[in-house]
């Protein structure tokens, strides 16, 4: 917890580390309360640095020293100073190497913050990115200080029959006292934050990998007995990433052994931990009645992300934390291409634009707004966010495009060969990139520097007797936190053009000509002329989201629902009903304003009715032109955020659209739907994901028919997509049955955790009345439980931040709750705490009286006594 005035990390200020530790020999006797840790550290100076000072400080916290020795003599307590956050030991050897040999006590069952050491549910595990190392034991807790590992577990064998930590299993044996010890070994020298080490009682199911060397990979992954029948679909998810990465990247794996963990309790997604993933059980456990498709493609994506760091991330790693997206805006752009190739790249990259502009542009937009490289920070682990992860993802892949697959391929191939086993920064992977092509990305570097979301504003000229289109885009970015004013950037914005008939019109710039361009946008200002053009054409700008910007062009409704008829890129087709959809929202939303009666334009009915007659190979792609924009996203694009106008202004449009074209809704519906055990295969998700749109547009009618269908299909369904899609439509709906399905479903699925976090948050999601009314009631449910993070972020979380009407209430009930829980959490989990404190950080968007209600809130947390470093910056960040 934080004294006085927690102390701000700059970028500027980093230095090498003084000290190297070469390798740990690291020793654990396991107990839930009282667990013991000796360590002996074989360090010596960094011939790279030449500082004077004779002293070693190694971090650590929360720890007990039981003795602490240098070169095997135990120190005297003059010899050394304990602080909250380190040990100071006033005199090492400078000449020679030296070990320091430490025992530690700390106690897993009172560490409800899961970093460093803790229990889950019966088992040990640890978590120690970004610098949870220093709850384990003294040490340099700092990415570019490389070690290898040799680890002893030593634990009760009935309790902790599974004992792993990193590398490969060097020996094992019992003792005489009912205890057994397991010795591993992990032959690449890492950073402490990819130390891991689990005991428990565990199942493993196991497989096996050949790779393209012909190399034979064991392949474990280890859960609690009642989850042994939920593996498949992870474990043929790591085979496929494995395979895709020697593919696409030509990686190999490089232990004997892979592992991977599944624990209930847990702050995120997963863990890549040398040879030792640990996961949250929701990114592992599928079983198709127990978890839905989009279940089983986050599965596939996490367990490829995970897999994906033990080149990009852990070979070569970060020299500090405010490299961050080296490793993870590189592993997410390599996570998004795997899943990409694994399903459907239109439908991936719909996916990945539409969480990054919802959620990625308004912390862009808002006071916690930071560039990709941060240069300062509180809390580490408060910058692991949608900017650091989504946006950074983002401008990889503008270096892919700009490079071509080729061309980027050269240069991940320069990159892992030249820094392999180094900790190196975001720079060294741009200039690998240049040297491996033989070219300049000067401008492009301000991508990692500069926050904010671009802005390009576009106008046309279309000049008929010289037949050519002249195409002005302007750039520009709003001010972010300490950056007041920003610099031009290099923009690749992809272009085609459409001749008026729907058909493709060659692209032609002075000589070249092709059906699509890269434009390089690089100034303030630039003007793109096209020649050769007979008549107007239509532009399709910025194809497959080239860049992560904000594009304002002035479009007729009838170009858009061209678009969506017509364009060939695929993104751009679907974005040409989102935009349309959305003008069509705020036309309503003014009239709600100004009091006139809502009438739908016939050009949205049109649009969607040619949209459900087209016929479409990929029914998941068909289904997403059908989903309106979400309240978040329509949100993001107003000056003062109004959330009721907003809500009655989509639900008028989504229900007039089923009113409309409620045959074609329901012949599609009967088309669609099978009585099917759930497989995950692309068929099949495509059915369940169109037939499923349909039913929640027929949802909405409020009629018999409806509530029919959605019974029947809740009480039939065999699979989790097609039994959860039904009770949504009966929980966000007048559904008489809603009370007796809800308690069914409960019943039906108590034993499964996963699923009970579905049936919170869809209930803590609802925009119907009482919706508050039931959140506090949930909150005092027996199976929730404010030290499980997913059940936290399933309840609170889903309020807070799915939920706009309730949650922005205008009596502020909602804001008042959100604070209490973030005090509560504030004292067990800061990371879990300080992310739900971002519920309120948007608080300037919204009209003055929410203004003033959410601003209170966060003054309040502000001000509370015993407040953690995480929850301080995001809480005074946000007001400030
Ligand atoms: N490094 C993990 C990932 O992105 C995320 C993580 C960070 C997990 C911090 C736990 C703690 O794959
Ligand atoms: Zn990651």
């Amino acid at each position: 917890m934080r004294e006085a005035t927690p102390k701000t990390v700059y970028l500027k200020d980093y230095t090498p580390p003084e000290y190297l530790i070469d390798e740990i020999e690291l020793t654990f006797e396991l107990d839930a309360e009282r667990t013991l840790v000796r360590s002996h550290l074989s360090l010596r100076r960094n011939p790279q640095c030449h500082s004077e000072c004779v002293t070693l400080e190694l971090q650590g916290e929360e720890l007990e020293l039981l003795s602490v020795a240098v070169n095997g003599e135990k120190l005297a307590d003059t010899d050394f100073v304990i602080t909250p956050e380190a040990m100071i030991i006033r005199r090492v050897p400078q000449d020679k190497a030296f070990v320091v040999s430490i025992e530690n006590r700390i106690n897993p069952a009172a560490n409800t913050a899961l970093e460093g050491l803790y229990l889950s549910s019966s088992m040990l595990c640890t978590q120690c990115e970004a610098q949870g190392f220093r709850k384990i034991t003294w040490f340099l807790d700092r990415p570019d200080v490389m070690t290898r590992f040799k680890t002893t577990l030593i634990a009760d064998k009935n309790r902790y029959p599974v004992l792993l930590s990193n590398g490969n299993r060097t020996g094992q044996g019992d003792l005489a006292d009912g205890r057994h010890w397991v010795g591993w070994q992990d032959p690449f020298a890492k950073p402490c934050y990819l130390f891991a080490l689990v005991a428990g009682q565990l199942e493993c199911v196991a497989d096996e990998f050949i790779t393209m060397s012909g190399r034979r990979i064991e392949l474990e992954i280890f859960v609690e007995q009642h989850n042994v029948d939920k593996c498949a679909h992870a474990m043929q998810s790591l085979k496929n990433a494995m395979r895709w990465d020697e593919e696409t990247y030509g990686l190999e794996y490089d232990l004997d052994l892979y592992m991977i963990v599944a624990v209930d309790h847990f702050n995120m997604g997963a863990m890549e931990n040398k040879g030792l993933n640990i996961f949250n059980t929701k990114f592992v456990l599928a079983r198709p009645d127990t978890a839905t498709d989009s279940d089983y493609e986050h599965i596939e994506g996490v367990i490829g992300h995970e897999y994906f760091h033990n080149w990009s991330g852990n070979r070569v790693t970060c020299r500090d934390w405010f490299q961050l997206s080296l490793k993870e805006g590189f592993t997410v752009f390599r996570d998004q291409q795997f899943s990409g190739d694994r399903t459907s790249p239109a439908v991936k990259r719909i996916e990945d634009v539409n969480a990054l502009r919802t959620r990625q542009f308004a912390e862009d937009a808002g006071p916690l707004a930071h560039p990709v490289r941060p240069e300062a920070y509180i809390e580490i682990n408060n910058f692991y966010t949608l900017t650091v992860y989504e946006k950074g993802a983002e401008v990889v892949r503008m270096l892919h495009t700009l490079l071509g697959s080729e061309g980027f391929r050269k240069g991940c191939d320069l990159y892992f060969k030249r820094h392999d086993g180094q900790a190196v920064t975001c720079e060294d992977f741009i200039k690998a990139l240049e040297d491996a092509n033989g070219v300049e990305f000067g401008q492009f570097r301000r991508w990692y520097a500069q926050a904010g979301t671009p802005l390009l504003t576009v106008t046309q000229h279309y000049a008929a007797d010289a037949k050519q289109l002249h195409l002005t885009i302007q750039q520009s970015c709003p001010p972010t936190p300490n950056q007041p004013v920003k610099q031009a950037l290099h923009i690749p914005v992809k272009l085609g053009l459409l001749n008026q008939d729907g058909s493709t019109a060659t692209v032609r710039m002075r000589d070249n000509s092709a059906t699509e361009v890269t434009l390089n946008l690089t100034e303030t200002e630039q003007t793109f002329v096209f020649e050769d053009l007979p008549t107007q054409p239509v532009v399709s700008l910025l194809r497959g989201f080239s860049a992560p910007v904000n594009l304002n062009m002035e479009r007729s409704l009838e170009e858009l629902a061209f678009l969506l008829r017509h364009d060939s890129d695929t993104f751009n087709r679907w974005e040409a009903g989102q935009q349309l959809a959305c003008q069509i929202i705020f036309g309503l939303m003014t009239d709600l304003q100004n009091g006139r009666a809502l009438q739908l334009d016939e050009v949205m009915i049109d649009a969607y009715r040619s949209v459900l007659s087209g016929s479409f190979d990929d029914l998941s792609y068909q289904a997403l032109l059908l989903a309106l924009p979400e309240e978040s996203y329509l949100a993001g694009q107003m000056a003062v955020i109004d959330v009721d106008a907003i809500h009655q202004a989509r639900e008028f449009v989504k229900t007039t659209l089923a009113t409309r074209l409620r045959t074609e809704f329901q012949a599609l519906y009967a088309q669609h739907h099978r009585d099917e055990s759930g497989c995950f295969d692309a068929g099949a998700v495509g059915r369940r994901r169109m037939k499923n749109t349909c039913l929640s547009y027929l949802s909405k009618l409020e009629i018999e028919d409806s509530y029919r269908l959605a019974t029947q299909q809740f009480q039939t369904a065999r699979n989790m997509t097609d039994q959860m899609a039904a009770l949504a439509a009966i929980v966000n709906s007048y559904h008489p049955n809603k009370a007796d399905s809800l308690e069914s479903f409960y019943r039906q699925w108590e034993q499964e955790a996963l699923v009970i976090d579905k049936w919170f948050a869809l209930q803590a999601s609802s925009s119907l009345p009482n919706t508050f009314a039931t959140v506090q009631a949930l909150m005092r449910h027996p199976a929730f439980d404010m030290k499980t993070p997913n059940r936290v972020r399933a309840l609170i979380g889903a309020f807070s931040q799915a939920n706009p009407v309730h949650f922005h209430a205008k009596n502020g009930e909602g804001y008042q709750f959100l604070a209490d829980q973030v005090l509560v959490l504030n004292e067990l989990n800061p990371q879990i705490a300080s992310r739900m404190v971002t519920g309120l950080a948007q608080w300037r968007r919204y009209d003055p009286e929410r203004q003033a209600l959410m601003k209170q809130q966060l003054q309040r947390i502000v001000a509370s006594e015993h407040l953690s470093k995480d929850v301080y910056e995001i809480a005074s960040k946000s007001l400030a």
